[in-house]
């Protein structure tokens, strides 16, 4: 057995247990199913997914882990139901497994009842449920906790149906939950990470013809840092659809199907169509777009030094051009680069902005005493104790258990 499958096993036996205690002490009795799948996060190439662009995300070792079994037949009341607990939340909800009418005001179970009302439209019938939802990805740190819910939800159909969903559909239908059930026009970035992602590879996903390149990262000394600003400025719903139809007016400007068919030369002769905001939106996905094909050739040739360039640039592009950015990331990626060449390759804000996470790429022999160093220096500027872990490349969502 190589080492990483022992990493596997090992973080899996952890999740098993933790969900068994969790649903046995809420229904006494031990789970009928177990799955799991990871959060994700985004090493380049954002904003990119909704206009057909490259991405090179990897999925983390933080998962959205959900225990499961049916109803005791002792209780009429929950054999009709679907009764989740969040143990992150310590809150609960249940529904009718055949309810598919959006909530007005959508909150975190409107995730799963999407999930389930799609499945349900491809044919995977939900049933009454049980349900315990525990998680270690951290809620609203553009970590995709929510895709995660989404797939694990999906992948706790599958084991709960015996059908099996072809994966790309699984992914896709997903994201249809989160368009319809969050309000979130989402691209497809966070539901293919979690749905594919292989242990030690980052995933260079072209978002037009949703082909998958694994580009192999097992490289021991390199570490992917994640930093939590653990601010969450409650600008995101708006502002997510607002830049989206930015770049579709734009591409529209442009006379293309989406930013994706326009290269930085034929940005830069074209620039007297757009006015300064929809140039700058578009500047920003055009440039990225090509970052981010430069980037996964860097990282597969093990070019480190020029991969953590490209990042550095990544941020400033999101924060002058797309504007997504905000001052306490700046901040966490300004400190992380006071270091380059000495144990830090580049940094750069992660997911849809706005506060969350910066992802930095460090030597891992010295990564810890970076990040210590980062987190203090951050605490004392803004008076906000951040936190911080580092993280493989990791698989995708599984089953844990499936029995009876
Ligand atoms: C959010 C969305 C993704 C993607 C990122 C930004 O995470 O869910 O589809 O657009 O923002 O790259």
């Amino acid at each position: 057995m190589s080492l990483s499958d022992e990493h596997v096993e090992e973080a899996d036996d952890a999740l098993v247990r933790r969900a068994e205690v969790l649903f046995g002490k809420r229904f006494g009795r031990p789970p009928r199913w177990i799955v799991a799948a990871p959060g994700r996060v985004n090493l380049i190439g954002e904003h990119v997914d909704y206009n057909d662009g490259y991405v090179l995300p990897m999925a983390i070792e933080r998962h959205v882990v959900i225990a499961a079994d049916r109803p005791q037949a002792s209780d009429e009341d929950a054999e009709s139901k679907i009764s989740l607990f969040s143990t992150a939340l310590r809150e609960t909800a249940d529904f009718a497994p055949h309810d598919d009418t959006p909530s007005e005001q959508p909150t975190w179970h409107d995730y799963v009842r999407g999930v389930v009302a799609e499945c349900r439209a491809a044919g995977l019938e939900a049933g009454p449920l049980d349900v315990v939802i525990d998680s270690s990805v951290p809620l609203g740190g553009g970590l995709s906790s929510s895709a995660a819910l989404e797939v694990a939800t999906a992948t706790l159909l599958e084991a709960v149906s015996g059908d099996t969903l072809d994966p790309l559909a699984k992914a896709l239908l997903c994201q249809q939950a989160e368009h319809r059930f969050a309000g979130v026009p989402c691209g497809i970035m966070d539901q293919f990470s979690i749905t594919f992602g292989q242990r030690d590879h980052l995933m260079l996903l072209d978002c037009r013809t949703r082909q998958i390149e694994q580009v192999p990262m097992s490289e021991g000394d390199i570490s992917v840092l994640v930093i939590n600003s653990n601010v969450h400025h409650e600008l995101t719903g708006g502002e997510y659809a607002e830049r989206r139809r930015q770049c579709e007016v734009a591409a529209s400007r442009l006379k293309v199907e989406s930013l994706r068919d326009v290269s930085p030369a034929a940005l830069a002769a074209a620039e007297d169509r757009l006015d300064a905001t929809h140039l700058r939106r578009a500047r920003h996905v055009v440039s990225e777009i090509a970052r981010t094909a430069a980037a996964a050739e860097e990282v597969a040739a093990g070019d480190w030094v020029s991969a953590g360039r490209r990042m550095l640039e990544s941020h400033v592009s999101l924060r002058d051009d797309y504007e997504v950015s905000c001052s306490e990331l700046d901040l966490l990626v300004d400190l992380a680069s006071r270091n380059l060449g000495q144990g830090i390759f580049g940094s750069r804000m992660t997911g849809g902005g706005f506060g969350g996470c910066t992802v930095t790429l460090a030597e891992a022999r010295r990564v810890d005493e970076l990040a210590t160093a980062i987190a203090r220096d951050y605490e004392r500027e803004t008076g906000i104790t951040p936190s911080w872990f580092t993280t493989r490349p990791a698989a995708g969502t599984r089953i844990l258990r499936e029995s009876g």
